[in-house]
């Protein structure tokens, strides 16, 4: 890593170290709010295109010449490990991923066969072209959480109460963490792929896993993630963990063993620092539907999360979820230009 890209104010803040100005990145920058996204991606099903290294590579860069932000994010989607060892599943638009044959019982685990390099070249080549043409602008790595992961394995796709995965959890804990096992092994090789290609640092998106109650997801879940993190220890990048409603987990979150825990807007950033344990920064947390008010409404909710930010040990501006398709992308560019200004006062 150059000194240029280990001191930039991304990587900084995620160790809690001083910074210029609060660094920012939006959780799906790349995508259908951009026209220069629904351009290239014209005809390309989705998991073609993450299987493209000129197209990753072109998608990766579009919100960071657009927005000017402090980190790009790697172009993928947290279903193409599973699709690189073979699970039939597709993505279709306006609904997400969709699964063929759900997981049902111990057989249907045993298929979920560990992930290879030699399963994902594209990935390897994508960001080695991608941390060249970046230079000091860091690139997040991503994976899915083990429970998101089986929520779309065992419901079939996306699922609004996670019915049969929760049945799974509750009444099945053995296959419940054979299959966790499973995922986790695919995670953490999935991740250390990313990272020993030239990924600075990496995204846990745990995203529906604020379905579960905090002791089930102390029971369930936490030594899964606890083993994602901890496998990803020796390599000495920043580790963020992500979930959406996930107020009630947040400490047990950060225990899991991450160096940034990520909020949604549900909580604000003074009220998640007192609820990490000491030795965190934050990530967030403007609510994405703010863009589609008025600017002014868009600056002043800014500055609030800015000054509530400025209570965490670092803190990383971002919003409370992903970009939504039709959020207009002169909002995002204007409230990147006015992050950095206001923070660097
Ligand atoms: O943030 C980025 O810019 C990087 C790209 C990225 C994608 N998916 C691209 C994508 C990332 C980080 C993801 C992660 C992802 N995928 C998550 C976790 C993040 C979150 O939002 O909570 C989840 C739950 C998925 C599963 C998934 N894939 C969903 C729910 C969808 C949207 C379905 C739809 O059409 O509304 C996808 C498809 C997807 N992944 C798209 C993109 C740009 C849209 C595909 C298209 O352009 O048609």
């Amino acid at each position: 890593m150059t000194s240029e890209l280990a001191d930039s104010p991304f990587l900084r803040a995620c160790q809690r170290q001083a910074v210029p100005y609060t660094p920012v990145w939006y959780m799906r920058q790349a995508g259908r709010s951009l026209p220069e996204y629904r351009a290239v991606r014209e005809g390309v099903p989705m998991l073609t295109a993450c299987t493209r290294p000129d197209m990753v590579v072109e998608i990766t860069m579009q919100p960071v010449r657009r927005y000017s932000v402090d980190a790009a994010i790697f172009f993928s989607d947290i279903v193409v490990p599973l699709r690189a060892i073979g699970v039939d599943l597709d993505i279709k638009p306006g609904v997400g991923p969709v699964v063929a044959a759900p997981i049902r019982d111990a057989a249907d685990v045993r298929r979920l066969r560990p992930i290879e390099p030699g399963d994902v070249p594209y990935i390897t080549e994508a960001i080695g072209a991608l941390v060249k043409e970046l230079g000091a602008t860091p690139l997040i790595g991503f994976a899915g959480g083990p429970f998101t992961l089986a929520s779309y394995l065992i419901e079939g796709g996306p699922s609004k109460n996670h019915e049969r995965t929760k049945a799974m959890m509750y009444g099945e804990p053995e296959l419940w963490n054979s299959l966790m096992d499973r995922l986790t092994d695919i995670t953490l090789e999935w991740l250390r792929i990313q990272v020993g290609a030239g990924a600075s640092a990496i995204q846990l998106f745990d995203s529906w896993v604020g379905a579960v109650a905090p002791e089930d997801y102390r029971t369930y879940v936490l030594p899964h993630s606890r083993r994602v993190f901890e496998g990803l220890a020796d390599l000495d990048v920043p580790r963020i963990h992500f979930g959406v409603g996930t107020g009630e987990l947040l400490r047990l979150m950060g225990e899991a063993g991450a160096d940034v825990v990520g909020v949604d807007w549900r909580v604000s950033l003074d009220e998640a620092a007192r609820r990490v344990d000491p030795g965190k920064a934050l990530q967030g947390n403007l609510d994405p539907a703010v863009l589609f008010a008025p600017w002014e409404v868009v600056e002043r909710r800014a500055r609030d999360v800015l000054a509530r930010g400025r209570t965490a040990e670092g803190h990383v501006f971002n919003l409370g979820h992903g970009v939504l398709p039709n959020t207009d992308p002169d909002q995002l560019t204007r409230l990147t230009e006015f992050v950095h200004e206001h923070s660097a006062r």
